[in-house]
C-alpha cells in the first residue's frame, strides 16, 4: 500500500486509518446527496455514485459514513477495495463484495477473463443478477473503494451494473483518485460513459473549509490534551514541557506521514515532469513556464507538457496561471532538490529576470533569488563574480545595502556582502 493511501477497509467496511470516535467534519452537501440516493434506492431506483478526489480527501471516510447510514435504514452492505498490488486477481473488488453476500456466484466464474466477449457478457449478467437478488428484500449498498487500481474488467462490470434496467434496490458507491496519471485509461473511459447515465451521481471531494479545519483540529487537539493529561496527571511543569516538545517537533519540518504521502504523489509523476516541478518549487509558489524553461534548460513546449501532467495530478492548480495546489507539495518538492542544484536554479533565475526588459518592475523578485544564494556568493561561478564586481566598481554612487530596498535595475540588486 502506498504512502498516499490512508487506510485499509477491514471486514466491517471500516478503514483502519480512521481513529475511532473522531467525528466526520463538514461534507454536508455530499452527505445530503448520498442520503437522497439511499432513499431513491429504497424506492427501487438503482443508484451509482462516483466519489473522486485526491488521496486523503476523505473518499473512504465518506463511503464508510454512507455504509453507517445505509445500515440504519436496514440495507445490507458489502465492501470491496481494489489493490495496488499487481498480483491481485481480476474482478478483485467484486470477489470481496461477494464474500459477504448470500447466494454468490462461484469465484471460479471470474477466472474466465480470457474468455470471449460473449462469455464476459454472461459473467456480467450473472453478477448483476446475484446483486439484484441480494438487494431483493431490504436493499443493498456495495462500496467499491480505490477504483484507480482496479483492472479494466472490474471497471466494465461497474458500467454494466449502472446501465442495467431491471429495477433493483441496489446502490453502488465507487471511489477513485482523480489525481493518478498512469494506467487510468479504462477508468476514465468508464467515468465518461457513466456520466451520461441518469442513475449516476458524481461527487468531487475538495478540501475542507477553514471553519471545518478548525473543527477537525479541535477534535485532534482534544485527544492530544487527553493524552498529555494521562501521562502527566496534570502536573503543570510536565504539561508545559510536553507542550513545548510538541510544538518544536513539527517546527519547520513536515511530519513523516505527511512527507511520505506528498512524496508518493510526486514520485508518481514522470521523471521529466518531476524535474520541472522541482525547479518550479524552488523558484516560487506561482509557476512561470518561460522562466522554468530557462533555468532547467528545457524548451517551453516540454515545460508546458510537464505542467499539464502536474495539473492532471493536482500537484498544480489554476490555468493558464499555475501555482502549487498546496504549500506542502511545494515544500516537499523543494526539500528534495540538493542544495547545489537549488542554488544554481536561483542563480539562473536571477540572471534570467535581470536580463528581461521588465527588470525594474521585478526588483523584489530578483533580489529574492540573489538572497536565496545566501552564503553562496561562493556558489556563483568565479567569472560571474568578477563581472559583478567589475560592474559594481564602474557604478557611481552608493549601492543599496540590502537588496530589494531602494531603486535600481535588476542587475543592481545583487547583495554586495553575501552573509557567511
Ligand atoms: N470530513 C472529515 N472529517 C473528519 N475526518 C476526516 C474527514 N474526511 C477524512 N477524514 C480523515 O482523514 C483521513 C483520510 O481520509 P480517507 O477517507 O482515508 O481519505 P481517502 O480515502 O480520500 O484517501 C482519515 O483518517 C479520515 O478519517
Ligand atoms: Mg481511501
Amino acid at each position: 500500500m502506498s504512502g498516499g493511501d490512508t487506510g485499509r477497509v477491514g471486514a466491517d467496511g471500516r478503514a483502519s486509518g480512521t481513529p475511532p470516535g473522531r467525528p466526520l467534519v463538514g461534507r454536508v452537501a455530499e452527505r445530503a446527496i448520498l442520503a437522497g440516493c439511499l432513499r431513491s434506492t429504497l424506492d427501487g431506483q438503482r443508484q451509482v455514485v462516483l466519489v473522486a478526489g485526491e488521496p486523503g480527501a476523505g473518499k473512504t471516510r465518506l463511503a464508510e459514513e454512507t455504509v453507517d447510514q445505509a445500515r440504519e435504514l436496514g440495507l445490507a452492505c458489502a465492501v470491496g477495495r481494489a489493490s495496488e498490488d499487481e498480483g491481485s486477481p481480476p474482478y478483485w473488488p467484486f470477489l470481496q463484495v461477494f464474500r459477504g453476500l448470500p447466494g454468490r456466484p462461484t469465484a471460479e466464474l471470474y477466472d474466465g477473463l480470457a474468455g470471449s466477449a460473449r462469455e464476459r457478457f454472461r459473467l456480467f449478467e450473472v453478477t448483476a443478477e446475484a446483486l439484484v437478488a441480494a438487494a431483493q428484500p431490504s436493499g443493498l449498498l456495495v462500496v467499491l473503494d480505490d477504483l484507480q487500481w482496479a483492472d479494466a474488467a472490474t471497471v466494465r462490470l461497474l458500467v454494466h451494473l449502472a446501465i442495467g434496467v431491471t429495477p433493483a434496490r441496489l446502490m453502488v458507491v465507487a471511489t477513485y483518485r482523480d489525481t493518478e496519471t498512469a494506467g487510468q485509461g479504462p477508468l476514465r473511459a468508464a467515468v465518461a460513459a457513466l456520466t451520461r447515465e441518469t442513475s449516476v451521481t458524481r461527487i468531487r471531494l475538495g478540501g475542507l473549509g477553514e471553519a471545518e479545519v478548525a473543527a477537525h483540529l479541535a477534535a485532534v487537539t482534544d485527544s492530544v490534551a487527553a493524552a498529555i493529561w494521562r501521562r502527566t496527571r496534570g502536573n503543570p511543569f510536565f504539561v508545559g514541557e510536553l507542550g513545548r516538545l510538541l510544538v518544536s517537533s513539527t517546527d519547520g519540518r513536515l511530519p513523516d506521514g505527511v512527507r511520505d504521502a506528498v512524496r508518493d504523489r510526486l514520485n508518481r509523476l514522470s521523471p521529466s515532469c518531476r524535474t520541472v516541478v522541482a525547479a518550479a518549487a524552488v523558484l516560487g509558489s506561482e509557476v512561470d513556464p518561460v522562466a522554468v524553461a530557462h533555468v532547467t534548460r528545457t524548451d517551453v513546449e516540454a515545460v508546458l507538457a510537464a505542467l499539464d501532467e502536474a495539473s492532471v495530478a493536482a500537484i498544480l492548480t489554476g490555468a493558464p496561471a499555475r501555482r502549487f495546489a498546496h504549500d506542502l507539495f511545494r515544500e516537499a518538492a523543494r526539500l528534495d532538490v540538493p542544495t547545489p542544484d537549488r542554488l544554481a536554479l536561483h542563480r539562473r533565475m536571477a540572471e534570467h529576470l535581470s536580463a528581461r526588459g521588465d527588470g525594474d518592475a521585478r526588483v523584489a523578485e530578483i533580489s529574492f533569488h540573489w538572497l536565496r544564494l545566501g552564503g553562496g556568493g561562493l556558489a556563483l561561478p568565479a567569472g560571474a563574480r568578477r563581472r559583478r564586481h567589475a560592474r559594481r566598481d564602474r557604478r557611481a554612487g552608493p549601492v543599496p545595502a540590502a537588496a530589494g530596498h531602494g531603486a535600481g535595475t535588476g542587475a543592481d540588486l545583487r547583495p554586495r556582502q553575501l552573509p557567511a
